[in-house]
């Protein structure tokens, strides 16, 4: 069968904003420019060498009706959530979270020398699981599979499936079946790989620049491109190398009702959401240890 090489659908300029109790991050999905690519709601990039960029942190939050998920590159990030999970991840670790019906949770990046560093993925859920009890995994760096590929290009897989059936320790989300990769390019290399043409998929761009897809367009990090139709990605480096996320998931097709970390498919939903807050039915798990 002949494979179809993805374009470049767009390129996405990440937009400053301040998320949290002040931390600064970098937004390429979840705003005006893309504001939803089915089935990802939100792609923040936080932290910094300075403190004050992170230190904020994100006290005790809800959500409702998805999936977040954090991945950190540098620094230390302190949680705790209402299922009871308590626990620091570092460089490489995981957390994916899925909120289902409801969680409240806390993520306290913590000051080191070496700053704060990492990105927060929030990926949809089916109208036939928003309502599913809340889970939680923490996964270490050890646990990701690196895999280094014929060309030498160095893949992290967090979720999914890369060539040769070497699968990331994220698993049991059908629905949407993401796929997660860290993918690292030497200089003068090429990275190619096989992404199902129904899957939507993206990119970000955070260390170095490479030429993307057939045309080889060059992009430079912060950035991030959204990959048209076709089969399969192609990216080549020059002298410098290049690393980023690549990301793709099975679009959902459903309405989306959106407020705050509120995502449901109805106003009705969202309304129904805020009620519960507001009589303290959110939540029916164990209320969180102080
Ligand atoms: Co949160």
């Amino acid at each position: 069968m002949e494979t179809r090489t993805r374009k470049i659908e767009a390129v996405i300029e990440p937009w400053s904003a301040l998320e949290g109790a002040g931390v600064r991050v970098r937004r390429s999905i979840g705003t005006r420019t893309l504001n939803y690519l089915d089935p990802f709601l939100l792609l923040d990039h936080f932290g910094g060498a300075n403190p004050e960029d992170y230190e904020a942190g994100f006290p005790l939050h809800p959500h409702r009706g998805i999936i977040t998920v954090t991945y950190v590159m540098q620094g230390t990030v302190h949680h705790k959530d209402t299922l009871g999970n308590e626990g620091s991840i570092g460089k490489g670790d995981v957390q994916w979270m899925t909120s289902g019906r409801g969680i409240l949770h806390e993520e306290m990046p913590q000051v080191r020398p070496e700053g704060n560093d990492g990105f927060q993925l929030w990926v949809n859920l089916p109208a036939s699981r928003k309502m599913m009890p809340p889970n939680y995994q923490d996964i270490r760096s050890a646990e990701i599979p690196v895999i280094q590929s014929a060309e030498g290009a160095e893949i992290r897989i967090v979720a999914g499936e890369y060539e040769g059936g070497h699968h990331g320790p994220v698993r049991g989300i059908p629905d949407v079946e993401p796929e997660y990769l860290d993918v690292t390019v030497p200089p003068y290399s090429v990275f190619h790989h096989a992404i199902s043409s129904s899957h939507n998929a993206f990119s970000y761009v955070f260390q170095g620049e490479g030429m993307f897809g057939p045309d080889g367009t060059v992009i430079r990090g912060p950035q991030l491109l959204v990959w048209g139709d076709g089969d399969s990605v192609q990216v080549r480096t020059g002298d410098s190398a290049v690393r980023f996320l690549l990301v793709s998931g099975k679009p959902l097709h459903e309405p989306v009702a959106r407020y705050g970390p509120f995502v449901m498919n109805t106003r009705e939903e969202i309304e129904q959401t805020l009620e519960e807050l507001r009589k303290g039915t959110f939540i029916s798990e164990t209320v969180i240890k102080r």
